[in-house]
């Protein structure tokens, strides 16, 4: 496994976007390294620490790491959406190569202290950090939460990059968690200052349901990470509800290969969809 800054590197000098993708289960991890293994394209590997209950840590790693040998192309381990400051450090120890301190509700100068102190730990073991300023609403079926939507001021963003030395910026410019209510409405010019303020990689969280336009907008406009998580739920859920309506008393073992397939369909579609190269780059 990579860290973040090596995995985005490619991404940053040729302009795309790495897609990083939330996992939960053994169908999941799979899901999104087969599809590394099968495009040779680079992608993350994320858990969040809201997922603490379906696994630990140290099970992510070891799986992740068991199905990705052989693999050459860079891999990421994340740790997502994280604001204990003790899940970094068992993140770390358990062998993950970024984690993402996720600060945004703090007020800014405690933000930028806390998120400094998890960069100077995190580095000194080589690993990255990602960081949040604003905050993105909660759309449908998200398991993240609904959060107040705050875009992210350009101006603070580039104090918070330059005072806390993250790796990774990840923005609020009307994504939401979850899938939109109704038409996307994107800031494209608060993207375009921040990216004009900040030279660090920046994140969009909230990739589900974000239309091929959009996403392209933003990658050319500095997006290097996105963030996909409810759509591969939603699509796997759904699939698996066909498909034993279809096969009634079907094997779980049978299950568990249906709902890898279900998973790869969504991932690959992203992994393709931000590998798109803005012309003239
Ligand atoms: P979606 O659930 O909208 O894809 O967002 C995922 C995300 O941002 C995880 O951090």
């Amino acid at each position: 496994m990579n860290n973040l800054s090596v995995v985005l590197r490619d991404a940053q000098v040729n302009n795309y976007a790495v897609g990083s993708f939330n996992i939960y289960n053994y169908e999941t991890i799979k899901g999104v390294i087969e599809c590394v293994r099968e495009l040779k394209i680079p992608a993350i590997i994320a858990f969040g620490e809201a997922y603490l209950e379906n696994m630990s840590p140290e099970s992510v790693r070891v799986l992740a790491d068991t199905l990705s040998e052989g693999i050459v192309t860079p891999l990421a381990l994340h740790l997502d959406h994280c604001k204990s400051f003790k899940n970094i450090i068992k993140a770390i120890r358990a062998g993950f190569t970024s984690v993402m301190y996720d600060g945004s509700s703090l007020d800014i100068e405690e933000n930028i202290r806390q998120t400094r102190e998890i960069v100077d730990i995190a580095h000194s073991v080589n690993v990255s950090v990602e960081a949040e300023l604003g905050s993105l609403a909660g759309g449908k079926y998200s398991n993240e939460g609904g959060g107040r939507e705050i875009y992210t001021d350009p101006a603070q963003a580039k104090r918070f990059v330059e005072a806390t030395g993250v790796d990774a910026l990840a923005v609020s410019i009307g994504t939401v968690h979850g899938m939109y209510k109704g038409i996307p409405k994107i800031d494209m010019d608060v993207l375009r200052s921040i990216h004009r303020e900040v030279s660090i990689p920046l994140v969009l969280h909230g990739g589900s349901g974000t239309p091929e336009n959009i996403i392209r907008e933003c990658i050319k406009n500095g997006i290097r990470k996105i963030n996909v998580n409810t759509e591969i739920s939603m699509h796997t859920v759904a699939g698996t509800a066909k498909y034993i309506s279809e096969n009634p008393g079907c094997h779980l073992s049978k299950l568990s290969l249906v709902q890898t397939e279900l998973v790869k369909e969504i991932v690959r579609k992203y992994i393709l969809m931000f590998n798109f190269e803005p012309e003239g780059s």
